[in-house]
Formats: C-alpha cells, structure tokens, sequence
C-alpha cells in the first residue's frame, strides 16, 4: 500500500489533475484522436488506454514509417512512455501479439514499458465467430461492427463468464476455462445460427502461444499511475472509439460495447476520477462514420463523395468506406455536455477547402415539425430526424498544412469561432493536414496552455 495521496497530506488537493489529460472522440470516432494523441506522447511520461479492444485504429507515425494501432497505446512509439492498458478492455492475445511484432519489425521497442490489466476481459477466436453470425442473423438491421468479438466479449464479463486476462499467466486453469466457454460459444453458433462451430484444439493452440507473451506483461495499472502522479508526472489517457458510440449515450443499439466516456477511464485504472485531468474532445470539421446507425446529417450525394475522397474516409480497422456529412453541432454539444469536454482539438480543416458555402446542423425537426435540439433516446428516434441547416461561406484558398491562425482564411476563422460559439467550448487545436507539424494551437486557458506546453 503506497499510503495516501501525499499531495493530500500536504494540503494540495486543488492540484490534483497534475497536467494529466484525457483524450476523447466526441462523434462516431475516427475523429483523428491517433495524430492528437501522437503529437502529445512525447510530453507525457506515461499514456493509458482504457477502453475497448482491437476495433480502435489510431494511425502513429515514427521515423517515417506509420503504425495503425489497434491495442497498444500509442504512447509507445515514445521510446521513454510507460504505457497501461486498463481493466476496462477486451484484449485479444493473438491481436496483441501480432502489434507488438509489427512495432518491433517497426524498430519500435517495448521492453517493459507495456502493462496489461490482470482484470481486462479476454476475447476468444469464438467471440469473432458469434460476432459474424450474430451480425448476419441481423440482415439489414445490423450494427456493422468490426468483426473484432468485441460485443460477445464485453457480453460474457457483464454475463459473469468471461475469462480475464490474469489466466494467461495460469495456462492450465486457462485451458480448462477457455475450452469450456468456447464449447459453449461452438453450441450457440451451431443450434442458433447453424453456423460451423470452431475447432477448440486449433483455437487452444493459438491462444496458449499468445498467453506466453502476454503473461510478462501482466500488472496492475492502477498503483504505478497513483505513484506517476503522485510524483508529480502528468498523464495521457486515450480514449478509444467516441462518445456517441459509447454503449450508453451513443446511438443505441448502434454503439460499440464499452464505455468511451472520460470517467470510465478511472473505473478502467483502479485511480480515482481527480488523476484524469482535464477532457480534450476531438471532432472533424464534419462528420464521419463506419457501420449502421442514425447520422442525421449524412450526406448521400455530391458533398458526401467529396468529404469522403478529400478526407481519405476508409476505416483504418476495416477498410470500410466511411459515412459522410456535414458538421452536427447538436450531436456535438451533446457529446461536449455528456462527457464534460473542457475543449476540442478540430481536425481535417483542410478538407473542406474549395468549398462555397458550408453547413453546419443547429438543430433538428421530428416528423410531427417539432424542434428538436438534443439527441433522443431511441436510434429509431434519431433516424426520423430531419437536420435544420446553417448556411455559412467557405473559402477557397488552401489551409493545408496552416500552423497559425494568421496562415486561415477569414472565413474558416469565423467558422471556428460560430462552432466554438453553438459548442460551448473553445477550439484550443486545429489540424491542417495529416503530418504532425500541420497542426495549430490557439486561445488562452487553461487547456490550451496545458497542450502548449506538452507540444513544447
Ligand atoms: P464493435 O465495436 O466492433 O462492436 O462495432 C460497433 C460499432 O462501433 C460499429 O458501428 C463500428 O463501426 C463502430 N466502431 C468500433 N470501433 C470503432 C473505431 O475505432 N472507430 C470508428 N468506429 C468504430
């Protein structure tokens, strides 16, 4: 036991965040939290994943070569970042196992400085299977999910069956459990989706090399961040997914299985909720999505095909095409509410370059021509609304790879300030182009000076 918090003892408690910083997705992710997350890294001795599994993909780069991570967080391309993975999380072994060989074929070393949650959630190779066959039963209706297990794992933990991660350590007592689930995973796939049941030797193969590597990395997160920060050194916590695919306030059912919002973070950790720091939400200066669900404002025709090729909107998961529209700033304002984002990071300005006018949603109208400016409950709610628009100029001169706001057109100037004025909250980061270095911060506060001085 480390004893209590010592900036307690001396009186401190206002200073309990430490410079720490949370990073959330504030739409239907992909919202560029890999480069955000990347460019603060090095400022930060130690970076936290979480949530979720492997369906995350934030893109890193390092010396020229570029890492989509899936797992890992990317704090590790950092050669002095410690890097945590939370009980929150569903790992599986073989995934893990495969983007730590790609880092390190990468020159990306590991060595120690990756600890695993003993309480995360497994994912067996069943949990990918009843994945597809329950996506398939859906037809139409489904979620479009990655494929990952995610949802057949998170379903077993909250079921009480699910396998944690300290079995890996056990390989005997993980054998006898994992076989037993998987056999009753191979029931489920075979008497209600009449698909193939899975060959348990060949997946118990697989999963006991993985356990071998894995095992090493087992520890509790949570005293070494307590003592990180106890020290005085401030921590990165990346979010994985967005808020409005958070399992509660996202659009469901059309969500993924976790809890993507800031305060799950310290529940994932084992650390209270004053160690998160301040929320950074990171948005497109339009939206995105991949797989089904509402999206009020997408846009089936030209200005869709637009954002998709300009933006390069392919899933970095899946390869799956992405989903495209115009800026909704209710959904944003209710992202920014649910999860107390402090200030955003606005990415992919670029894109809308060249473009005449710009729309941005300020609320929505329902069938029976009422306004509605939040959203509803129910996803089938959420589909039968129709986005009031904004009409705003845009600019045509490039803003591609702008680092100050001197270097922006006025116009993209007074759209960031209508988006900081319907949110609520200031835009304290503007991305310019994918490379680290077209990126801008601006505003005064406390979360801007906090970045200013992580990006020094
Ligand atoms: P699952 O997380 O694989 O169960 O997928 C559930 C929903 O979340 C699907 O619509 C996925 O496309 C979406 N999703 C999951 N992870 C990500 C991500 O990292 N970026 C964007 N969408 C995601």
């Amino acid at each position: 036991y480390d004893g209590p918090n010592p900036r307690w003892r001396a009186g401190k408690l206002g200073d309990m965040a430490a410079g720490s910083l949370m990073v959330v997705g504030a739409q239907w992710g992909d919202e560029g939290k890999g480069k955000i997350v990347d460019l603060l890294a090095g400022g930060f001795p130690a970076v936290v994943r979480y949530n979720g599994g492997h369906n995350a993909g934030h893109t890193v780069k390092f010396e020229d070569k570029h890492f989509a991570l899936h797992l890992v967080p990317s704090g590790i391309i950092n050669p002095r970042a410690r890097c945590f993975m939370g009980a929150g999380m569903v790992i599986d072994p073989m995934a893990l196992v495969t983007e730590i060989d790609g880092l390190a074929a990468g020159g990306v070393t590991i060595g120690d400085r990756l600890t695993l949650s003993p309480r995360a959630t497994l994912i067996l190779p069943t949990h990918c299977a009843l994945d597809a066959a329950r996506e398939g039963a859906l037809g139409t209706k489904k979620i479009g999910t990655t494929g990952r297990g995610i949802g057949p794992a998170y379903q077993d933990q909250a079921q009480r069956r699910g396998l944690r991660t300290h079995l890996l350590a056990d390989p005997k007592r993980f054998e006898e459990r994992a076989r037993k689930l998987m056999a009753q995973h191979n029931v489920e796939l075979e008497r209600v989706f009449d698909a193939t049941p899975m060959d348990l030797d060949e997946a118990m193969e697989r999963l006991l090399a993985a356990a071998e590597r894995v095992a090493p990395m087992l520890g509790d997160p949570g005293p070494e961040i307590r003592a990180l920060h106890n020290a005085g050194q401030p921590i990165l916590f990346e979010g994985a997914q967005g808020v409005l695919l958070d399992i509660t306030w996202g659009t469901y059912p059309f969500v993924t299985s976790s809890s993507c919002l800031p305060a799950s973070a310290a529940a994932s950790c084992g650390v209270g909720v004053g160690l998160l720091g301040p929320v950074l939400g990171i948005m497109k200066a339009y939206v995105t999505r991949v797989g089904g669900g509402p999206f009020p404002t997408e846009d089936h025709g030209e200005v869709g095909e637009r954002l998709r090729k300009a933006g390069h909107e392919f899933g970095t998961t899946t390869g799956r095409p992405r989903r495209c529209g115009w800026f909704d700033a209710v959904a944003a304002r209710y992202a920014v509410d649910a999860a107390g984002i402090d200030a955003i990071a606005l990415m992919k300005l670029d894109v809308l370059d060249g473009m005449e006018e710009l729309k941005i949603a300020t609320s929505y109208t329902d069938p029976e021509g009422r306004t509605v400016t939040t959203l509803p409950a129910e996803a089938e709610d959420v589909e039968r609304l129709t986005p009031v628009y904004e009409t705003v100029p845009g600019w045509s001169a490039s803003t591609v790879g702008a680092t100050s706001e001197d270097a922006l057109p006025p116009q993209a100037l007074e759209y960031l300030d209508r988006l900081e004025t319907l949110l609520g909250v200031p835009i304290v980061v503007v991305s310019t182009g994918p490379r680290r270095e077209e990126t801008m911060t601006r505003g005064q506060g406390p979360v801007a000076d906090l970045l200013r001085s992580r990006l020094a």
